[in-house]
């Protein structure tokens, strides 16, 4: 039986290939989109993803969800690295379709009461609509399946600061709440993203084989990797948002580590997941009863980006 996903996201280019890539994975079942601030504003952000189900010819509803971080002033929409667009300034045309009626957190707390214990939450942006959803109806915690995150980092140095990954960063009490609460979170951050380098030859076999979408997603990536090569000298970019898919499809490519993540919501540190690996005390409390996340810490590069190629091919 296909694993059921809500996918919450600020479409953004990476945003774009993970949506593709579970699309594509008969392996899942995609019941929705829910959409956030982050990379663009939330109105864009959600025509962004309504573009994306016109392009795969997927039907499923669009929720737009929250326009701002929860309790600190929003930070630029990083068009440096998406482009004004979200899409690499591609000038893609609007779509046809609309967002549902219902708000993103909505969504996710009917989908998930619809089918009980069967729903995994894949979330590729700053996390405020899962701490509404939880905030509307906390028991959802226990009847999700299990919540995938791209964001934060344990040991790996931030892309936003020294300790802070920038979907953390965004928000970082909604995701101090998402990392407390009661339902398994697993967080792929910078610590095996970084691992990870996508280059032009994956994208052109990919357009090669599927024109449509790895078209799409070819074009849309000339401006991300550019980013890459004049911000790092990289050949490529980092795989972030798309890691999570693969996760769900094939954990044994991830290693995971135990512990309880906690959020640095002030100061330098603001945005910092801090990790603290089970088995470990500490004289502060702030991670005693905190459940435990798995933290991806390794990763099978070349096998994840196989499955990467292979599903959109
Ligand atoms: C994350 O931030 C966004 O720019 C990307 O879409 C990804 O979700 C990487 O730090
Ligand atoms: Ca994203």
């Amino acid at each position: 039986m296909a694993r059921k996903i809500i996918i919450d996201t600020d479409p953004g280019i990476d945003d774009a290939m993970a949506i593709f890539f579970a699309f594509q994975a008969s392996q899942l079942e995609v019941l929705g989109l829910t959409t956030t601030f982050g990379n663009v504003s939330v109105d864009l952000a959600t025509q962004n993803a309504i573009t994306l189900t016109e392009i795969a010819k997927v039907n499923v509803p669009v929720a737009k969800g929250v326009a701002v971080p929860s309790k600190i002033a929003p930070r630029p929409h990083p068009d440096f690295v998406h482009g004004a667009d979200g899409f690499g300034n591609i000038d893609w045309p609007a779509p046809k379709g609309k967002a549902i009626e219902k708000s993103a957190a909505q969504f996710i707390v009917d989908t998930v009461r619809e089918f009980p214990g069967e729903v995994t939450i894949i979330a590729l942006g700053p996390l405020g609509n899962l701490a509404k959803a939880l905030e509307l109806d906390p028991e959802v915690a226990n009847l999700v399946d299990e919540v995938v995150l791209m964001g934060g980092t344990a040991i790996e140095y931030g892309n936003v600061s020294p300790v802070a990954e920038a979907n953390i960063m965004n928000d970082p009490h909604a995701a101090d709440l998402v990392f407390t609460a009661a339902w398994q979170v697993t967080m792929i951050g910078l610590d095996v993203t970084h691992q990870v380098l996508l280059d032009n030859s994956v994208l052109e076999r990919i357009k090669k084989a599927n024109p449509t979408e790895g078209g799409f997603l070819y074009d849309c990536a000339q401006h991300y990797i550019n980013f890459y090569s004049s911000r790092f000298d990289m050949d490529g970019c980092y795989f972030h948002d798309a890691s999570t898919i693969a996760y769900v499809m094939d954990p044994s490519i991830f290693g995971v580590e135990l512990g309880a993540v906690r959020v640095a919501c002030e100061g330098i540190g603001i945005g910092q997941t801090i990790f603290a690996p089970q088995g470990m005390t500490f004289p502060e409390p702030h991670w005693n009863d905190v459940p435990m996340t798995q933290v991806c810490m390794e990763v099978d590069s070349k096998k994840l980006l196989a499955l990467f190629e292979t599903t959109l091919s």
